[in-house]
């Protein structure tokens, strides 16, 4: 098989985080229509259940599951409920996630700590939930970061704060598991033209940003690598380089 085929996600076992709507929806039918089976999540059941009516035709498969993967029990619940489900798990795609955007004294301590739970803190509970069943079949994790990661924005401290930690703990588990037979790989976007843009203060040009397709057209990429590489980090730009 060439490399970055994506004849290698023909029945790949993939659980997708942010399935509901944004880079995640469009990354579910992405990896659906090359063959996979995904284990879709959110918290919005009826917008998963759309999407997994609109995936119907694909060759592949995409699985609801509503949960908050800001709760520690319903992190380990899901782990569970994907082994049984997929028989096992190829892929863990840690995409969920949602921000605080406000200067430095309209944001709340409980603000800086909601946007550090789901952009950091679930990824970590999710990756130590699913290790051993990405142990036992050799698998794959994808942390999606931002651009936010390594450059500043005004009114986005705790987002950047969030990506950037995201990111060093991505370095260090990349290490830790590398000897299990896991391979961890950040995405890194720039400016993508979701929803999440209406929940930030200002005017933006959506038109210039990577249409989420796009994005899963990369991580499609990053799941069917040869395993004989490791992209540690994979940054996605606009074509005029801004971000
Ligand atoms: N848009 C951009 O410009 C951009 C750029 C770089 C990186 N990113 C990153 O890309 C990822 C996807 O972003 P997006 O733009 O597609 O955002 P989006 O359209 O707002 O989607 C966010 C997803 O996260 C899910 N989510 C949020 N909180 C959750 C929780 N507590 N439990 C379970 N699911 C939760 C949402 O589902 P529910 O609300 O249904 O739970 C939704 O499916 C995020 O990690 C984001 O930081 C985005």
């Amino acid at each position: 098989m060439p490399p970055g085929s994506p004849k290698r996600l023909a029945g790949k076992r993939v659980v997708l985080t942010g399935a509901s709507r944004g880079i995640g929806r469009a990354a579910a039918l992405r990896l659906a229509r090359a063959g996979a089976q995904v284990l879709a999540v959110a918290r919005d059941a009826e917008a998963l259940a759309s999407l997994a009516f609109e995936s119907k035709p694909l060759p592949g498969q995409v699985f609801p599951h509503s949960c908050d993967l800001t709760s520690e029990g319903e992190v380990e619940a899901l782990a569970e409920v994907a082994a049984r489900r997929l028989g096992g798990v190829d892929a863990l795609v840690n995409n969920a996630g949602a921000g605080v955007f406000r200067e430095l004294e309209k944001l709340a301590p409980g603000d800086f700590e909601a946007t550090l739970a789901i952009c950091l803190k679930a990824p970590f509970l999710l990756i130590r939930a699913f290790a051993p069943h990405l142990e036992a079949s050799g698998g794959d994790v994808v942390n999606i970061s931002s651009i936010c990661a390594v450059t500043g924005f005004p009114g986005a401290a705790a987002y950047c704060a969030a990506k950037a930690g995201l990111e060093g703990m991505s370095r260090a588990l990349a290490e830790e598991l590398r000897p299990r037979g896991i391979r961890l790989s950040v995405l890194r976007p720039g400016a993508t033209a979701t929803g999440m843009w209406k929940d930030i203060p200002g005017e933006f040009d959506t038109g210039r940003m990577i249409p989420p397709e796009l994005v899963a057209e990369s991580l499609e990429f990053l799941l069917s690598q040869s395993r004989r590489v490791w992209t540690e980090t994979m940054v996605v730009l606009p074509p005029d380089g801004r971000i």
